[in-house]
Formats: structure tokens, C-alpha cells, sequence
């Protein structure tokens, strides 16, 4: 039982209070109360307005990968434990059949990032489809992530080439989705190499620096980036934390930058409320912020942890080698509209 009342929580901690009067104290503290919401009322015609672009308090950056998880995801991971920061992850459910690639999104769910979800409509138009068809092929890829983590994700990133499909962008929001956006590029398939990478974080100390000039005072990014290994971002990171340490801003996840409690669904379908759990914003777990981390300018880091260890403990390289074809025209498929164009496109 993943959630508990407050009532029965009660009746559960009465006991051990009871018991622990005139003794040693009590060793077991109540489960932390789950914080839940109720659906999402705005439920009118999408507009630029429903996506998230920017967080809600000034000197937040918060990181967002879609795409993965990849052979890339690895290193990021272990870049941000050592920089003791969160991001989010907007998975794409198709990997997650991949022992190896479970394994790492399940590891970045346990290392404290928050998990989204990536979309793409199956022929990229929603024309011949049902609204039922949509919405169980959405509740496909959010089941496939909550078997692995638990939780069904609540923030969704949507691929470009559908960003243009209203009807698909009115029927997620119906769904109680959140739909994100960005209000910076951190062009990591643009500086995709080693070498190149370390431009990544000029794109933000650039933003940082022009922001401040501009108005004397801090602004707030939702980056978007590709967890891919074809793009920079892996090796490209620990410049960038550095860079965002550089100038005072705070790293958070998408719960953080929205003051966001319960950034889970209930339901994969029904827009029918919203969970947190144990290290949502507000909870006692959550954790913002950075500390700066070492790195190798000459981007000697380019492989470390690139073969990802799957859930068992263990590599699986024939998989590895099966996806890999595949994984390539994904990319390609990212690549083939601009994501800095993609925001232009609506509406
Ligand atoms: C996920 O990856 C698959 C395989 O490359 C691709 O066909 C699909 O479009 C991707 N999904 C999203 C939501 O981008």
C-alpha cells in the first residue's frame, strides 16, 4: 500500500507514542504523510500558455533531457551525484524494454531526478485515430514507466514533429498532463563532441551574463537538452553545473521550478489528481542546488560509464549492439526539426 490516511496514520502512531512514554524514545517515526491533488481545472483549448516554459521563482535552472534513457545517461548521472543535483528525465517508454536501459532510468528515479515522459504519436498525425487509440497508446508508455518506478509520470514532453497536432496537444492536457516547453537551448547536438561540448556551458554563461546585463537581476530557465549520446550533453555537463554554480543560480527539478507537490498522476487516462512521493518538492527528501564539480576541459570524460549496467548488475552487450542501429535514426528523427523552432510552431 503506497498511500496512507491520515486517519490510519494516526492509528498507526498512537500506539508507538503510547508505548514509548517513561522509555527509551520512540525509534520509528510516522511515515511522512504522500501530499495528493485534485484534478487539473483548467481544462479549456491548449494554448502557448499551458506549456511550461519558465519556473515560477528567479535563480532557478532546472535541466531537462528527453529522448533517453541512453548510453549517455550514465555519466550524467554520475556528474550530477557528485554535484548532488536533480534534473528531469523525460523517458521514452519504447527503451525501457531494454533490461539495460530500465535498469538506468529506474537508477535515476532512486538517485532523486524526476521522471517525465516523452511522446510521439505512432504515424505523427492524429488523423485515423480515435481519441480512445491516443489515449491508451499514451497509457501504453506511462504504465511501462510506473511498472519500473512506481509512479506514472505527470510532466510530458512531446516530440517535435507533433508540437503542430492540436488535437493530440488538447487531448494530453484533457488527460491532466502537464505539457513542457523551454525557454533555452543548450544546442548539446549542435557542440556534439568531446571537444565541442565544453561550448554548452558558454550558451548558458551567455544567457546568464546577457539576463543580468539587461536587468540587473536573475531569470529562470527551463533547459531543454537530449539525453543521447550522439549529442554533447553527457560530457558537456560538468562545465555546465559549474557554469550555473559560477553565477549563483539553483539547479532544480520541474516540481521545484512549479512549487509543484504531486508530480505524478493517479491515473495514466483520467485526469483524476496527482501524487508526490517521498522526494517531491515539499517533501523531505527533495533536494535543489548544486556544488561545483571537477571535469577535464580536454573532455577526457567522453567515455566513462558509456556502457550502461543493466538492472541485474550486469552489461548486456548484444542488446546494446541490437539497439544501436536504432538508436541512431531516433536521433536523426530528433534532429530533423529544431527544437528551438519547435515553441514557433504552436499555434
Ligand atoms: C522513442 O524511440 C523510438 C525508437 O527510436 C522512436 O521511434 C519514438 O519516436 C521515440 N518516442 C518519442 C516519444 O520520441
Amino acid at each position: 500500500m503506497r498511500f496512507v490516511g491520515p486517519t490510519l496514520l494516526s492509528a498507526i502512531a498512537m500506539p508507538m507514542i503510547v508505548a514509548a512514554q517513561g522509555a527509551a524514545p520512540a525509534a520509528t517515526a510516522a511515515p511522512a504523510p504522500v501530499a495528493t491533488a485534485g484534478p487539473n481545472t483548467n481544462t479549456g483549448p491548449v494554448t502557448w500558455a499551458d506549456f511550461l516554459t519558465s519556473c515560477q521563482t528567479p535563480g532557478q535552472v532546472a535541466l531537462t533531457y528527453s529522448e533517453g534513457p541512453s548510453e549517455a545517461t550514465m555519466e550524467m548521472l554520475e556528474t550530477l551525484k557528485e554535484a548532488q543535483a536533480k534534473v528531469t528525465f523525460f523517458t521514452n517508454a519504447t527503451w525501457l524494454q531494454y533490461m539495460q536501459y530500465a535498469g538506468v532510468t529506474r537508477h535515476a528515479y532512486l538517485d532523486g531526478h524526476l521522471i517525465g515522459m516523452t511522446y510521439r504519436l505512432p504515424s505523427d498525425t492524429s488523423a485515423g485515430h480515435t481519441d480512445n487509440d491516443i489515449k491508451q497508446d499514451i497509457a501504453r508508455a506511462s504504465r511501462t514507466i510506473q511498472d519500473l518506478i512506481g509512479v506514472y509520470p505527470r510532466y510530458m514532453k512531446i516530440h517535435e514533429s507533433n508540437l503542430k497536432d492540436p488535437r493530440l496537444l488538447n487531448l494530453v492536457k484533457s488527460m491532466g498532463y502537464t505539457l513542457v516547453g523551454f525557454n533555452m537551448d543548450e544546442y548539446d547536438y549542435k557542440y556534439n563532441t568531446a571537444t565541442t561540448s565544453a561550448q554548452i556551458a558558454e550558451v548558458f554563461n551567455a544567457m546568464f551574463t546577457k539576463q543580468m546585463d539587461a536587468y540587473g537581476r536573475k531569470a529562470s530557465y527551463v533547459v531543454a537538452g537530449y539525453d543521447v549520446p550522439t549529442t554533447g550533453a553527457a560530457s558537456g555537463l560538468p562545465k555546465v553545473i559549474n557554469t550555473i554554480q559560477t553565477h549563483g543560480y539553483d539547479m532544480v527539478r520541474l516540481d521545484g521550478c512549479t512549487n509543484d507537490k504531486t508530480p505524478y498522476k493517479k491515473d495514466p487516462i483520467l485526469n483524476n489528481g496527482y501524487v508526490g512521493d517521498a522526494k517531491s518538492f515539499g517533501a523531505l527528501e527533495y533536494k535543489h542546488g548544486q556544488k561545483s564539480v571537477n571535469y577535464n576541459p580536454s573532455g577526457n570524460q567522453q567515455n566513462k560509464g558509456a556502457l550502461p549496467v543493466g538492472s541485474d548488475g550486469k552489461t548486456t552487450q548484444d542488446t546494446t549492439a541490437r539497439s544501436a542501429s536504432s538508436r541512431l535514426a531516433a536521433v536523426a528523427s530528433v534532429m530533423a526539426v529544431t527544437p528551438a523552432l519547435a515553441i514557433a510552431y504552436l499555434l
